[in-house]
């Protein structure tokens, strides 16, 4: 795979018009409450989007980190932070981080993506989507896993999960509700990562995630001593 254009037939302003302030692109942005990141200084935020993530952890706990993106739209946002342009199945990190994460992000990755990180941390985070059977949207390259699919890719590369929490449906219907909104209210109707967008937050708020058992989860992994 390689780098993206996957956001460039958007215009910055128009996703600045959707998205919030802080351009957050995941739904529980409360998911960097975690205690995991109370103890850690340097993380790896793999799938970064438009470094919402990275202004948090910098502000909440004056944590470095460096993002890894395959958009040439979000690298050239966040240029004057430390970021990667790659694709994250391709990329190996050069050097250690206390703790990597994917937000919202390794749902589009192949879970052998994992392998490529096993030997830059100890400590891997993830928030994503589960549910009690796997699914897969070919038109998002979207995997929804399970809380075992989970365990097996951590097993593979020598860690364990040491907590693994679900949200509720309310916590993310606040953010869907937004975006819907403002997709709506600016009438966007172009760019496949818009309609995608509007697609998703029209099946959370349909309940079609309800329906379909898919829900929200932070895992925290450590590697096996
Ligand atoms: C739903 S957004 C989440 C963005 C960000 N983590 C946040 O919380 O605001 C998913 C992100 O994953 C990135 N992504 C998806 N597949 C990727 C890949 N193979 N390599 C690098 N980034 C990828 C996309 O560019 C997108 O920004």
């Amino acid at each position: 795979m390689s780098i993206k254009r996957i956001y460039d037939d958007i215009p910055l302003d128009v996703w600045k018009k959707v998205l919030n302030e802080n351009m957050d692109y995941s739904f529980i942005p409360e998911a960097m409450d975690n205690p995991c990141f109370s103890s850690v200084s340097t993380v790896l935020d793999v799938g970064c989007g438009w470094g919402a993530n990275i202004r948090t952890l910098k502000n909440k706990y004056n944590i470095n980190t460096t993002g890894l993106t395959n958009s040439l739209q979000q690298f050239d946002l966040l240029k004057n932070e430390d970021i990667i342009l790659s694709d994250a199945e391709d990329y190996v990190p050069d050097k250690e981080y206390d703790l990597i994460m994917f937000v919202q992000s390794i749902t589009h990755m192949k879970n052998s993506v994992l392998k490529n990180y096993q030997s830059a941390t100890n400590k891997i985070f993830i928030t994503d989507f589960v549910s009690n059977e796997y699914k897969y949207q070919y038109d998002w390259d979207m995997r929804i896993r399970t809380k075992i699919e989970y365990e097996y890719m951590f097993n593979k590369i020598g860690f364990e999960i040491k907590e693994f929490n679900v949200w509720s449906y309310e916590k993310y219907y606040p953010f869907a509700q937004y975006w819907l909104d403002n997709i709506n209210k600016h009438k966007i109707t172009n760019g496949h990562q818009m309609i995608m967008l509007k697609r998703l937050c029209e099946d959370i708020l349909g309940n079609m995630h309800r329906v379909r058992d898919v829900l929200m989860c932070d895992i925290y992994a450590e590697r096996i001593k």
